[in-house]
């Protein structure tokens, strides 16, 4: 089946140069098998191992996988702390092959919210594999799209009150350039698992053009045959960016 889907893929040749994903549902999957919530997240890692290495194969350029929200400090203190456990754990098991495989990892959101050994983990994990150059990973963790905008409007202002730019002259080159993801292309396509259809503060302004694919696949379920399948939707669109079908083909 993801022979012949890759083989598919390939053919029509227009790759997402850039996915990010909203990677929900792990607390639903484990609760559908009685599993406790954390078995959900467990298992959900097996999907991104398994994403992480499908977008290699395929050379996308940027993933970046909402792993933790801003909002998601609001949840109960014992499933926090067994994330934050996860995430520590993972990381340190996963980023050697990560490196072999050439990935460059990167992180958005604000790395100081997390408790010390994982930011640590995250921080040398960027280091050992910033001079990669197959796909870049990028984990937004305690990410949130308004905090962003509001760090970035901030700076803007404070440009402005020194007299380093004036008001008129900023543009959307400006804000972009302030944000996390300043050196990363705008999302092409945006997945979200767990069949909610919503962003949950998710890339607000990067995503004002992405494509959107809302599956019902519980995190844990998505894997290769699911992610080439939304490949394959997406490679089925036309990107009109407001002109008219006639002005695009
Ligand atoms: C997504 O799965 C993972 C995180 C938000 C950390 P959820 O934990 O939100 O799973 P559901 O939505 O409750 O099923
Ligand atoms: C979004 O999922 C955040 C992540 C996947 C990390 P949530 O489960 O937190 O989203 P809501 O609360 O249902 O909108
Ligand atoms: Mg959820």
């Amino acid at each position: 089946m993801s022979k012949l889907l890759r083989k598919q893929i390939l053919e029509q040749g227009d790759i997402p140069n850039h996915i990010a994903i909203i990677m929900d549902g792990n607390g639903r999957w484990a609760s559908s098998k009685n599993l406790p919530r954390i078995s959900g997240h467990q298992e959900g890692i097996n999907s991104v191992r398994e994403i992480v290495q499908i977008c290699g194969e395929l050379e996308i350029s940027h993933l970046t996988l909402y792993t933790f929200s801003s909002e998601n400090w609001n949840r109960p203190k014992v499933e926090i702390k067994a994330i934050m456990k996860l995430l520590l754990r993972t990381i340190n098991k996963e980023i050697n092959n990560l490196n072999k495989n050439n990935v460059r990892l990167s992180i958005i959101g604000d790395l100081n919210d997390l408790p010390k050994d994982p930011q640590q983990a995250m921080i040398e994990g960027i280091n050992k594999t910033k001079n990669n150059t197959g796909l870049n990973l990028i984990l937004a963790l305690s990410y949130g799209s308004r905090q962003e905008l509001i760090m970035a409007f901030k700076r803007i202002a404070n440009k402005v009150e020194k007299g380093k730019m004036k008001s008129e002259d900023i543009s959307q080159e400006i804000i972009t350039s302030e944000l996390y993801t300043c050196d990363t292309p705008d999302p092409d396509l945006l997945i979200r698992t767990g069949g909610e259809h919503r962003i949950s503060n998710f890339l607000l302004w990067q995503s004002a053009y992405t494509e959107l694919y809302m599956t019902d696949s519980f995190w844990p379920d998505f894997r290769e045959d699911q992610l080439l399948n939304a490949i394959i939707d997406y490679q089925n669109r036309q990107r009109r960016f407001g002109q008219t079908s006639e002005q695009v083909s």
